[in-house]
């Protein structure tokens, strides 16, 4: 067992909470969740950042203190987290006392060992960034980061950065693992060769911030108060907390702030005699329309909205799964939906209802014996060892796009199974039952490993799974995924709703078609147009094998109690239960007449009700009205086959 302590930047309170901010936070979740689940002594800190001038203004703004606003903002970044399940450990707010002592204590370090000396600072400020910067740093006369400068003048303590450079420079050089990615690592090294110049540490146009030991009339400079939370909130240097977690950390955070994280923290460390940070990772921007998403540009995504509309697990999978953590990514409406239908309803949750499903259905939901085994199988196994491999090395470098993808290998290859070993058919077959047999096993075993591997990043609906899979909470580690097979036959399992419900835009609509000489209406809005740009008029075989085709034998038709030209039909499609279509056949069929057909339903599309009766499903036809024509199969293929 290893001891990992994983933090967050601390979020300024002078806004509320954007989705740039819950990145950096769910993606240390994932990892602090990743460790515990490995078995490893995890603390995971996050919390806000309170000082400082921007406060101190945001505040007058409002017309309250610097306290209610930065009590008033911190809650709600405290709230957001706990609405999303966040596992921090601990909240540090940099207005705590344990903080200030802390501050203070390190400024007296720094003090002692000569570096801190009394002077004038002139430059360019910017208050956006809590930073001066030089005249030659300026894009068109704003900080790089786009925030608007003013020039300013004061009595100032200034650090003695430039006195660390070469031993700053030789402590990456030793340590090429201490900031990823590699070209953020690159950049700093150019950065600190050109020379790092004295920085002013203390401010006097303003209060709101830690006052300098024995200077009246000085604040701390914020970036001293604020990186200093790292390890206050382990008590500072010789507390048992410091001594167990420092420095065996990871530091998370956006390329925004890795100047003050890479040079400036690690020098003021230094100053203070404490270790320097084992990791550091600055991850990319999320972007709206090409431009950085933040609370100054007013382009912010609130998280609980989509939270609130599509459960804090689906968001959580999207932000990690969408881009390469460490660069930019892109947000928009439609991503994220592709995303939820695509990779956690279809393919995640499908994998999951459809293993219950027939486990409940063939085995009385009791998970089986082992055995006839096939060739068929080895592809599951081999597919899981490969995953481990590279989720297990993608964790250890924070790649959690690819960790996902090696999850979803293990998806991929169990959905196949399904396909091509068709239980459905076997369970017709008695001479086939230990093969079946096999088969249920295979599946159930293949769930039980994604939904642990999942639980670092669909905490609530990986849990569910496993409940439902009858997993105990204390077999839910990282070791009872290290070898095939660990599944208890006898296990009792309960099937469930869809986990993951799809993002559609649900439209009332009966199935009428529309005359054939009538303008076609336009399609509704959804959120889930096919992303493929295939050359018009073509689909890709990905868009055809999206859909789930398969036969289904009538049990029951009814006339619609509210539409004349629908029938109601009750159908056998090889489930746990029939399912109810309504479908626009009445001026073709007589309800009689269709009962013991089989006919082709397309079995994955939204649920919507129409005219009143929940309708799952659509039957194929060909023709309209009275020359309709329902496509139909020979009645010897048993309801459930797949067709495609
Ligand atoms: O900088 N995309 O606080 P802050 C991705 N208090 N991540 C984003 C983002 C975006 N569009 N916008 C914000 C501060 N973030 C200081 C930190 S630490 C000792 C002090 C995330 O409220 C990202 O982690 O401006 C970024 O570094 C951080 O929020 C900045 O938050
Ligand atoms: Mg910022």
């Amino acid at each position: 067992m290893s001891v990992v302590y994983i933090t967050t930047p601390i979020y300024y309170v002078n806004g509320a909470p954007h989705l740039g901010h819950l990145y950096t936070t769910v993606a240390a979740d994932a990892f602090a969740r990743w460790h515990r689940l490995a078995g490893n002594e995890v603390r995971f800190l996050t919390g806000t950042d309170e000082h400082g001038q921007k406060v101190e203004k945001s505040a007058r703004e409002a017309g309250i203190t610097p306290q209610a606003q930065a009590d008033k903002n911190s809650a709600l970044f405290r709230d957001l987290f706990v609405s999303l399940d966040i596992s921090n450990d601990d909240f540090i707010r940099t207005t705590e006392e344990r903080h200030k002592r802390v501050v203070t204590e390190v400024w007296q370090r720094m003090e002692a060992n000569g570096d801190l000396y009394l002077g004038k600072y002139e430059g360019w400020y910017s208050q956006g960034d809590e930073a001066y910067f030089d005249e030659g740093e300026l894009v068109d006369g704003r900080a790089p980061s786009g925030h608007p400068v003013t020039w300013m003048v004061e009595e100032s303590w200034f650090f003695r950065l430039s006195k660390y450079a070469d031993r700053l420079k030789a402590h990456l050089e030793a340590h090429p693992e201490f900031l990823r990615p590699e070209t953020r690592f690159n950049e700093v090294m150019r950065f600190i060769e050109q020379g790092l110049n004295d920085i002013s540490v203390s401010r006097t146009n303003f209060t709101w911030g830690i006052p300098v030991p024995g200077q009246p009339g000085h604040v701390i400079y914020v970036w001293v108060d604020a990186l200093t939370n790292y390890i206050s909130a382990l008590g500072g240097p010789g507390a048992p907390d410091f001594e167990k977690f420092w420095p065996k950390v990871v530091h998370f955070l956006g390329k925004d702030i890795i100047r003050f994280h890479a040079v400036f923290w690690p020098c003021f460390l230094m100053s203070a005699g404490l270790p320097l940070p084992e990791r550091l990772f600055a991850h990319g921007w999320w972007t709206v329309d090409g431009q950085k998403m933040g609370k100054s540009f007013g382009n912010a995504i609130a998280p609980d909205r989509l939270a609130g509309l599509h459960g804090h697990d689906a968001l959580r999978y999207f932000l990690l799964r969408e881009g390469v953590f460490g660069s930019d990514c892109t947000y928009s409406d439609k991503a994220f939906a592709d995303r939820v239908n695509g990779d956690l309803a279809n393919d995640w949750g499908n994998l999951a209802s459809r293993t219950l499903g027939m486990l409940a259905k063939y085995e009385g939901g009791v998970v089986p014996e082992r055995g006839e085994a096939d060739r068929e199988d080895d592809g599951v196994r081999a597919t899981y060892e490969g995953a481990r491999a590279n989720l297990i090395q993608a964790m250890d470098e924070l790649a959690f796009q690819r960790a996902l993808g090696a999850v979803w290998e293990l998806v991929h290859v169990a959905n196949k199974y399904v396909d091509t070993t068709a239980p459905w058919v076997l369970a017709r077959d008695p001479a086939r039952k230990a093969r079946l047999r096999e088969v249920l096993y295979t599946l159930c075993e293949a769930l039980r490993i994604v939904g642990i591997w999942s639980l670092p990043f669909l905490p609530e609906k990986a849990a569910t799974l496993l409940d439902r899979l009858g997993v105990p909470t204390d077999a839910r580690t990282l070791a009872h995924t290290a070898t095939w097979g660990r599944l208890a036959p006898g296990t009792r399992t309960q099937p469930g709703d869809g986990l993951f419900p799809r993002i559609e835009k649900v439209v009332e609509t009966t199935v009428e078609a529309p005359k054939s000489n009538a303008p076609k209406a336009p399609p509704p809005k959804a959120m889930t147009a096919p992303t493929a740009a295939a050359p018009e008029g073509l689909v890709r075989f990905e868009d055809f094998a999206r859909l789930t085709l398969k036969t289904a034998r009538v049990l029951t038709a009814e006339r619609h109690p509210n539409a004349d030209r629908l029938l109601v039909l009750g159908l056998d499609a090889g489930e746990d239960a029939p399912r109810t279509v309504c479908a626009g056949i009445a001026q073709a069929y007589a309800p009689e007449a269709l009962v013991g057909q089989t006919v082709v339903l397309l079995a994955n599309l939204e649920p919507r009700k129409i005219r009143g009766i929940a309708s799952n499903g659509m039957l194929l036809a060909a023709g309209e009205g009275e020359t309709l024509r329902l496509v139909t199969v020979p009645g010897d293929l048993p309801p459930g086959t797949s067709i495609g």
